[in-house]
C-alpha cells in the first residue's frame, strides 16, 4: 500500500461505512458522502500518539503553547497568515464553533446570512438557536462557476441582520474566493456592522492554481470583524480527534465569544488530540504536498470521465475534495436521481438537495479515496448511464 493507497474502514466504525445502510438503504455502495478522506492519517501523527501512550497517565491536559504555536507557523508557512497564538480558542468542532458564535453575536429572531447551496449545518446551526435565516444564494453561471451575489445581499439586509456564516473555500461547490470578492462581501458586512464568521476548515484543500485567502488577510477592518474556524481535521484526515480552533484578533469580539465558550465548558479537549494536533502541524507539510498531487489527480480523472460523459455537468473544484455534478440533464427528480446512484450505480453520494433547494439535480461525490476505488466508482456510473439509455 502506498501513502494514499487503500484503506479498509468497513470494520473501524467509520461513519461513512456505518451509516449506509441508514442512508442508503443497503450496504452495497462505495461510500463517497461524508466529507473526510479514505486516506491513511500521517503516519508521524499515528506515531507521535503511540508515543504519547507510553506514559502510563492520561489526565486532564491543557492545549499548549507549543500546540497553538504549531497552529500560527502552519498559517504563516502556508497562508501568508501572522496569527498570534493568544487569539485562539479550543473547539472540539467547528459547528459547535458556530453554534456557541451565534449564541455570542445574536439574539434570538435575528437574523444569519448563510449563502447556499451549503453544508447543511449552517442552516440547522441557525435554525436550532431560533434565529433567522437570510438566504443569500451563490449565482450560477453557464460554465457552472458560482459567485456571491451582492445585490441580493444588500437589498435583503434589515437592522436584525447580525452574522455572515462564510463558507471559505466553499462546501459543497469548491470555490476558492477571490480577494476581490472577500473584499466586495467584506465592505458589505463592514457597512452594515455584520461580523463575518468564516469557516476556512477546507482552507489547506486547495488546488495549485489557486490561492486562499483568509477573510482576515483582506484588510484591518476585516481582521478585526471576523471569527475564523479552522482545524486539521480535513487537511491531515483526523476528523476523529474532535480538534479545531476559532481565531479572534478582536479583544471585544474574542471576549464576547468566550463569554459564551465558558458555559459550555469544553475545557481545552483531549491529551492524544493535543498531540495529533501539533504534530501535523508542524511535520505535515511533506504528507500535505503529497495529498494535494493525489487529489489533483483523482480531480483529473473525473474531469477526463465527464468530457467522456457529458450528461454529467463537472466545474473543477478549485478547493476541497468534493465534486458538485451536475444531473439535471438526467432528467430525473431528486428522489429518482438519488435511486439512480444508489441502485443502478452502486454509489453513496450526497444529495444535492440536502444543500439547499438550489442544489436540487446535483450530487456532491467525495473523490478523497485511493486512486482503484475512484475507478471502480466511476466505472459503476459509466454502466449505469449505459444502461439507463
Ligand atoms: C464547511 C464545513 N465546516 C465544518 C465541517 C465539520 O467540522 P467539525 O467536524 O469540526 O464540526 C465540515 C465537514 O464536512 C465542513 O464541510
Amino acid at each position: 500500500m502506498d501513502e494514499f493507497g487503500f484503506v479498509d474502514r468497513s470494520s473501524s466504525n467509520a461513519e461513512k461505512h456505518t451509516l449506509k445502510k441508514k442512508l442508503f438503504g443497503t450496504d452495497d455502495v462505495v461510500p463517497m458522502w461524508v466529507a473526510d478522506m479514505d486516506i491513511a492519517t500521517p503516519i508521524c501523527v499515528l506515531e507521535a500518539v503511540r508515543q504519547r501512550l507510553n506514559h502510563p497517565i492520561v489526565g486532564y491536559e491543557i492545549m499548549s503553547d507549543c500546540a497553538y504555536r504549531a497552529q500560527c507557523d502552519w498559517m504563516q508557512r502556508h497562508h501568508g497568515w501572522k496569527m498570534d497564538p493568544q487569539w485562539l480558542s479550543y473547539s472540539p468542532s467547528v459547528v459547535a464553533s458556530i453554534g456557541c458564535a451565534i449564541r455570542a453575536f445574536t439574539e434570538e429572531g435575528d437574523e444569519v446570512i448563510v449563502q447556499s447551496p451549503v453544508y447543511p449545518p449552517f442552516y440547522d446551526m441557525v435554525r436550532k438557536h431560533n434565529r433567522k435565516l437570510l438566504l443569500n444564494p451563490l449565482t450560477r453561471d453557464e460554465y457552472g462557476v458560482y459567485r456571491f451575489n451582492y445585490e441580493d445581499l444588500k437589498a435583503k439586509i434589515t437592522p436584525k441582520t447580525k452574522l455572515l456564516l462564510l463558507c471559505s473555500p466553499h462546501n459543497p461547490v469548491g470555490r476558492v474566493w477571490l480577494r476581490e470578492e472577500l473584499l466586495e462581501l467584506g465592505k458589505i458586512c463592514l457597512e452594515n456592522g455584520i461580523i463575518i464568521i468564516s469557516d476556512e476548515v477546507h482552507g489547506d484543500i486547495i488546488f495549485p492554481e489557486n490561492i486562499h485567502v483568509p477573510m482576515v488577510l483582506i484588510s484591518e477592518a476585516l481582521l478585526e470583524n471576523t471569527v475564523t474556524l479552522m482545524g486539521p481535521g480535513k487537511t491531515f484526515n483526523m476528523a476523529g480527534f474532535s480538534i479545531s480552533t476559532v481565531a479572534i484578533a478582536s479583544q471585544m469580539l474574542r471576549e464576547r465569544y468566550r463569554t459564551e465558550l465558558q458555559k459550555v465548558h469544553y475545557g481545552e479537549g483531549a491529551v492524544l488530540s493535543h498531540v495529533a494536533f501539533e504534530t501535523a502541524y508542524t511535520h505535515g507539510d511533506k504528507w500535505h504536498k503529497d495529498l494535494i498531487n493525489h487529489l489533483t489527480v483523482n480531480r483529473e480523472m473525473i474531469e477526463q470521465w465527464c468530457k467522456a460523459h457529458p450528461i454529467i455537468g463537472f466545474t473543477k473544484p478549485q478547493g476541497t475534495y468534493l465534486v458538485w455534478l451536475d444531473c439535471r440533464a438526467l432528467g430525473m427528480g431528486d428522489r429518482e436521481l438519488r435511486d439512480f446512484f444508489i441502485t443502478e450505480a452502486g454509489l453513496g453520494l450526497s444529495a444535492g438537495l440536502s444543500f439547499g433547494k438550489e442544489g436540487s439535480g446535483f450530487m456532491r461525490l467525495n473523490f478523497a479515496v485511493a486512486r482503484e476505488v475512484l475507478e471502480k466508482a466511476l466505472e459503476q456510473l459509466s454502466h449505469a448511464l449505459e444502461k439507463n439509455g
